[in-house]
């Protein structure tokens, strides 16, 4: 290392400080990272540490194909042997785009190190003729407007100009703002990290300030599994719910919560969401985005108002040494509209619920704050897609027979079948329906959406159709029953001629025979367990018991 120019007393002992930079050009949300870097390592010095900063896999949401998700456990996995394999005494985890966050914090997390997360932050609001516009959200609105014929493509495009203006990730309560509003919530990062727009000062700011204190949790051999407590992960649900966040939390934090043995349920979301409302007023639940967020009070102050209605573990522990509760209990809301009152939530239940019936055995998910109220409770019959390509071929057909209160049911988009489980979930709605101004239906899938997206939309079915769930054998023309009070998700088909179907069933081949996707889809759990890979879970520490020479 001598030949990086540094003196010989760095390698005096001093705690080295790893700084696992997700910096790419194929991840544009992540490109500001070396900078940001930069602002972690002053810290670092400061505080009487050695940084060393060193790249892992970074997960561009919006560019990698099939899905960005089909390699979170293959990044965690370079994450955590890049940990252990180093000299490294602690570790700061420099995330963004959606998968960067929990595919970090899973690896350090098997690790079980002094970790702390500093996220990159929101781009600025999008601005379009005078109004504020979000990513995602308002780019499938537009998206819509232009297969309905009420928008050019020439329009899109400047649009999409107006919308991605500054470095940063997506500025909507997106999965990658969800994620940053977890860790936070969950005692990983510093108060406010969530929302502080990327370009703002103050995000270098505390960036430098993770920087020091990274170097004081290891002397305090503040390890990451004193903060990945189950009081925290229940905090961090709930701290979801009053955000409006992605459904998208719900795997990520059972695949983290699976790393550090910390037993965790999908019913465990449902149950603790619940009585949550949803405060945030932000797209895709609401109007606002990050930015004002940020300027109304950020995590700190939702995390007060739940503090304040006993929605709270107030002794959970934090990075910074303190509780959660010292740290948000004089948090100020500047803005009521942004953040509402507890007597005048966005949502009244918010949170995820989890549904279930012979359709989804093991469980499904829809968020409430994101649908339709006249389609909570719904029955219509099934229109199949057997695969997201027979969706494509099909949807645009002018003799495809739906109707408003058809049910669009696509298979095989779950963790093996896609293979990755992409956002696929909130497929577009048929555009002859689109034109006579419907803009809502019940979907049904096995795959995940964006945490951009709205609409009526059941997701992670599980056990997903590529191994032989009830959703394989979902034929067009059968009648589905949606009931989101009662958690109910039924297909009116009778048992015996289910077994006839299942009969029937072929299952899916492996999509590739060799190479990683064979090791992923040999090796992931289903969505309700978190999606990691079986031979991932738990906390292998960080000790090396060999030399390499
Ligand atoms: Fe990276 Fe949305 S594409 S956060």
């Amino acid at each position: 290392m001598r030949i990086e120019g540094l003196p010989g007393d760095v390698f005096d002992g001093r705690p080295v400080i790893g700084i696992c930079n997700t910096w790419s050009e194929l991840n544009p949300c992540n490109a500001h990272f070396r900078e940001l870097a930069e602002h972690v390592k002053r810290g670092v010095w400061q505080a009487g540490g050695f940084p060393v900063e060193f790249p892992v896999t970074s997960l561009g949401e919006a560019i990698m194909r099939p899905t960005a998700m089909l390699f979170r456990n293959l990044a965690s996995m370079d994450v955590e042997e890049s940990i252990r394999a180093n000299p490294i005494d602690g570790v700061v985890l420099m995330c963004g785009c959606d998968k960067t966050t929990p595919s970090l914090v899973m690896g350090a997390a098997s690790c079980d190190l002094p970790a702390l997360v500093v996220s990159g932050g929101p781009m600025l609001n999008g601005k379009y003729q005078g109004r504020d516009i979000g990513s995602g959200t308002d780019l499938w609105r537009f998206s819509e407007e232009v297969k309905a014929g009420a928008m050019s493509l020439h329009r899109f495009m400047q649009v999409e100009s107006c919308m991605s203006r500054s470095a940063g990730h997506c500025m909507t309560m997106g999965t990658a703002s969800t994620m940053a509003g977890m860790v936070e919530a969950l005692g990983l990062a510093l108060p406010e990290n969530a929302a502080i727009p990327a370009v703002d000062a103050r995000r270098s700011v505390l960036a430098h300030l993770a920087g020091r204190r990274i170097v004081e949790m290891v002397a305090e051999d503040l390890r990451i599994s004193r903060i990945l407590t189950r009081p925290a992960f229940e905090n961090a649900i709930r701290v979801n719910a009053a955000l409006g966040g992605s459904t998208n939390a719900v795997i990520h934090l059972l695949a983290i919560a699976g790393r550090v043995g910390v037993p965790l349920t999908l019913d465990d979301w449902d149950r603790l969401g619940h009585d949550c409302p949803t405060l945030v007023n932000l797209m895709p639940s609401g109007q606002y985005l990050m930015e004002d967020f940020y300027y109304a009070g950020g995590v700190p102050a939702v995390a007060r108002a739940l503090g304040e209605h006993g929605l709270l573990h107030k002794d959970a522990l934090t990075v910074n040494g303190k509780t959660i509760w010292e740290n948000c209990r004089e948090a100020p809301n500047w803005n009521a509209d942004v953040i509402r009152s507890w007597d005048r939530p966005l949502v009244e239940h918010g949170g995820i619920a989890v549904l279930r019936g012979n359709l989804a055995p093991n469980g499904a998910v829809i968020k409430p704050s994101a649908a339709s109220p006249h389609l909570m409770r719904h029955a219509g019959r099934a229109i199949v897609f057997e695969s997201i390509e027979d969706y494509h071929r099909r949807i645009d057909d002018a003799s495809l027979e739906a109707e408003e209160e058809s049910i669009l049911v696509l298979k095989n988009c779950g963790p093996k079948g896609y293979p990755g489980m992409a956002e696929v979930g909130n497929m577009g709605l048929p555009p002859k329906l689109l034109k006579r101004g419907i803009t809502d239906m019940v979907r049904i899938s096995d795959a995940r959406m964006s945490g951009t997206a709205y609409g009526t939309v059941v997701l992670h079915i599980c056990p997903e159709a590529a191994v032989g769930g009830p959703l394989a054998h979902v034929r067009s023309g059968d009648r589905i029953e949606l009931d989101v009070e009662q958690r109910r998700l039924h297909l009116d088909v009778p048992r015996e001629e289910m077994a006839r179907r299942s009969r029937e069933w072929r299952p899916v081949p492996p999509p590739m025979s060799g190479g990683y996707q064979r090791l992923y889809f040999d090796h992931v759990l289903q969505a309700d367990t978190g999606a990691d890979f079986d031979f991932l879970v738990g906390c292998r520490g960080n000790a090396v018991p060999r030399e390499s020479h």
